[in-house]
């Protein structure tokens, strides 16, 4: 079953999905039904990208949760699989990662195929709920032996008991130091992360812990993943953190912020000048949108690449969102990279290749044909004060959201507050939100992916990314430019790869 409704015509399956299923994204993964929040084990392995997902099959609001299942070989084409992993007498399957274990290190391969080892948070209802002690969440293991088709899950769990009893101890992402040659495993503590080595995944030792004096604090801290990424100017690999945290989001609720520096093997420490940056500005987010949270990358991932993928939502509505048969998508996959400012470094989300596009030379005002990527290129000299440049996506009813650069160079915005449906959250669009600009670049250069229900705008070559749900009682397939002409917007439409296959 092919999810997503790809591998039929675009058009046809929009209006399809329009009848049936009002906001079903046509480009980005949903669930065919029930609840889904974080991506979980994402990994690479013999052509298939793994997603895995909390899930919960029974309702379209959280609960007992499940590890749901998609591949895909191009990023883009998701086929939904049966579920992965159950919850069990430990409890609930929460959140992790997977590795495939090369050289058979855990020894829960059998000598041909190297095993697909999860590793993932136990969440016990009971105990929690008992109230008296705090220890409810450990971790634990699963391996599969057949591409992750069917999993079994390790005798000795968990693997990484909560001797401290730390009631959020969670989210385990597993990644393999070369330099220590270690396993690393990055953990979520509340207000800090930790970090774990082990030489077989099945013994766990603490090596060190950080962020509880740095970074957004207005959370608790979800999801962190330690990411290598080469730096192009010196060719040096650096580390890079990412820890989401909710609420506390530069505009409310969930959001996911990142640190760049250095992990030795032992700890991580801040670069000098991503610390000076903190010091300015305290937390800087990989998404200043508010529907992008728990992202991590995919484990094992081929020539280098680095791509990162989140829930679209936000937890202060994700329950409430006016779907019927299931509730939350993914963000689109998206690479990430490094690069150095005078500011010193930072990361940027780009588009990944396998989101293929055609030249649509489209004269604005016409119906676009979701899902389109519209380009904005524009010199920022003549911008006055208070002056709004970008563009507005819109439909015939009335119904327009907003984007781009409001009132000075330094504050991108998103302004979903009239486009379409809010009133199921006053939290949905209680404003506008904005993001923060960290280029001094005198042009102006958007990338705005378009769905039906999402728009993914990366501003300075995806320096700062703004990803926003919105729910329209039509599609906002119509679009004009804001304070400057209509021409300089470029529409591509996207060509999905099974149609031209
Ligand atoms: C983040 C999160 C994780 C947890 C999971 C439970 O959204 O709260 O910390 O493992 O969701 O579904």
């Amino acid at each position: 079953m092919l999810a997503n409704c790809a591998g039929i015509d675009n058009r046809q399956s929009s209006e399809t999905v329009a009848t049936v299923e009002q906001h079903r994204p046509l480009l980005h993964f949903t669930p065919a039904s029930g609840w889904m929040n974080d991506p979980n084990g994402l990994v690479y392995l013999d052509g298939e990208y793994h997603l895995f997902f909390q899930y919960y099959p029974d309702s379209t609001v959280w609960g007992p949760m499940h590890w749901g299942h998609a591949v895909s070989t191009d990023l883009i084409n998701w086929q939904e699989l049966p579920i992965a992993l159950y919850p069990d007498s430990l409890g609930y399957i929460f959140s992790g990662s997977a590795v495939v274990d090369h050289r058979n290190s855990s020894g829960l391969g059998n000598g041909s195929v190297p095993p697909l080892v999860a590793v993932f948070t136990h969440h016990d209802m009971q105990r929690q709920e008992a109230g008296d002690r705090q220890d409810y969440e450990y971790q634990s293991l699963a391996y599969s032996l057949d591409r992750g088709r069917s999993w079994t899950k390790y005798a000795g769990n968990p693997v990484l008991p909560n001797l401290q009893r730390q009631s959020d101890f969670r989210d385990p992402k597993v990644t393999w130091d070369e330099r220590g040659r270690q396993w690393v495993m990055v953990l979520a503590a509340g207000d800090h992360v930790e970090f774990y080595g082990s030489s077989d995944l099945l013994s766990w030792s603490p090596l060190s812990s950080f962020g509880s004096d740095v970074g957004g604090h207005g959370g608790v801290w979800e999801c962190p993943d330690l990411v290598l990424l080469r730096d192009p100017v010196t060719g040096e690999d650096r580390h890079v953190l990412i820890v989401s945290i909710n609420p506390g989001g530069p505009n409310g609720g969930s959001a996911t912020q990142y640190f760049v520096g250095d992990f030795d093997g032992q700890a991580f420490t801040v670069d000098p000048a991503f610390a000076a940056r903190l010091r300015r500005d305290t937390a800087v987010w990989i998404d200043y949108g508010r529907d992008n949270y728990a992202g991590v990358t995919y484990s094992n991932a081929p020539d280098g690449r680095t791509i990162f993928q989140g829930w679209m939502s936000n937890w202060q509505y994700a329950q409430v969102v006016p779907t019927e048969r299931w509730r939350s998508a993914m963000t689109l996959p998206r690479e990430l990279r490094l690069t150095t400012t005078d500011a010193g470094p930072l990361v940027q989300s780009v588009l990944i290749p396998e989101l293929r596009t055609t030249e649509v030379v489209s004269p604005a005002y016409t119906a676009l044909g979701l899902p389109v990527v519209l380009e904005l290129d524009v010199p920022l000299d003549g911008m006055a004060e208070g002056q709004e440049i970008g563009l507005a996506l819109y439909n015939g009813v009335g119904e327009e959201l907003r984007l781009g650069l409001e009132g000075s160079r330094e504050r991108y915005y998103v302004d979903r507050t009239r486009a379409g449906k809010h009133d199921f959250s006053d939290a949905f669009a209680p404003g506008v939100s904005y993001g923060l600009r960290h280029s001094d670049s005198d042009t102006l250069r958007l990338q705005v992916v378009v769905d039906v229900g999402s728009v993914e705008c990366f501003a300075d070559d995806g320096q700062t990314v703004m990803t926003a749900l919105y729910f329209a009682t039509e599609p906002l397939d119509r679009v004009r430019a804001i304070g400057v002409a209509d021409e300089r917007i470029e529409v591509r439409r996207v060509v999905q790869r099974d149609h031209d296959e």
